[in-house]
């Protein structure tokens, strides 16, 4: 399906020096950069100050409000914490409110082990739903982290077609509601003026 042009944000999950889900975030980026019409902006959280809590104008960062101004869609990398998704995740999500409302949101969990993230995604869906995102019925896992990626970063071939298979699936499902959404949301801005 043809579509008008887009703006992905890509959030990065986690801060620790050791993390490994930063190359799964950086390969959905790329995979990302190379659809038509797609622009994607790389968000990570080590970049950021979130000051506090909560979303007062003191707790946002500028950079990461200019971002979720300007998305239409966000693919979101998390891993498995605790069950749960990472505190430097739910502070980025909760600096903001309205800039996420009537925007789809796709997740992509990673754990060391079997998992995938799945837990860490299921805890995320209450919480982007509260936000007024709009989730996928599907996600992408990557289980095992430590062992898919060579030392400079690459996904290894021998796991590209598994990926390259279900990110596009993916990704043409979140461009789908995000081309729809934004269509929506501009009839709903003229009409209010
Ligand atoms: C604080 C902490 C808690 C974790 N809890 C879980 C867990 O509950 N389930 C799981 O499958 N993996 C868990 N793991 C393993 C992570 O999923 C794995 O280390 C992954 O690489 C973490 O992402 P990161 O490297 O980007 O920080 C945990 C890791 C950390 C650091």
């Amino acid at each position: 399906m043809q579509h008008q042009p887009l703006t992905i944000a890509v959030l990065a999950g986690t801060t620790r020096r050791q993390r490994q889900s930063i190359k799964v975030a950086r390969y959905i980026a790329e995979f990302g950069r190379k659809l038509p019409d797609i622009t994607i902006i790389f968000v990570d959280p080590v970049e950021l100050h979130l000051e506090g809590d909560g979303n007062d104008p003191e707790g946002k960062d500028p950079k990461y409000t200019l971002v979720t101004e300007e998305a239409d869609a966000f693919f979101v990398v998390t891993p498995e914490y605790n069950h749960s998704f990472p505190g430097s995740l739910k502070r980025m999500l909760d600096s903001e409110l309205a800039n996420y409302n009537h925007k789809p949101v796709a997740f992509a969990g990673v754990s060391d082990g079997n998992w995938g993230g799945t837990r860490a995604i299921e805890a995320l869906v209450p919480a982007v739903r509260e936000t007024g995102l709009v989730v996928m019925s599907w996600d992408v896992y990557f289980p095992y982290v430590p062992t898919l990626f060579n030392d400079d970063g690459n996904l290894k071939p021998e796991y590209e077609e598994r990926y390259e298979k279900s990110l596009t699936k993916l990704y043409a499902e979140l461009i789908w509601f995000a081309s729809i959404l934004k269509t929506a949301r501009n009839q709903s801005k003229e009409n209010e003026q």
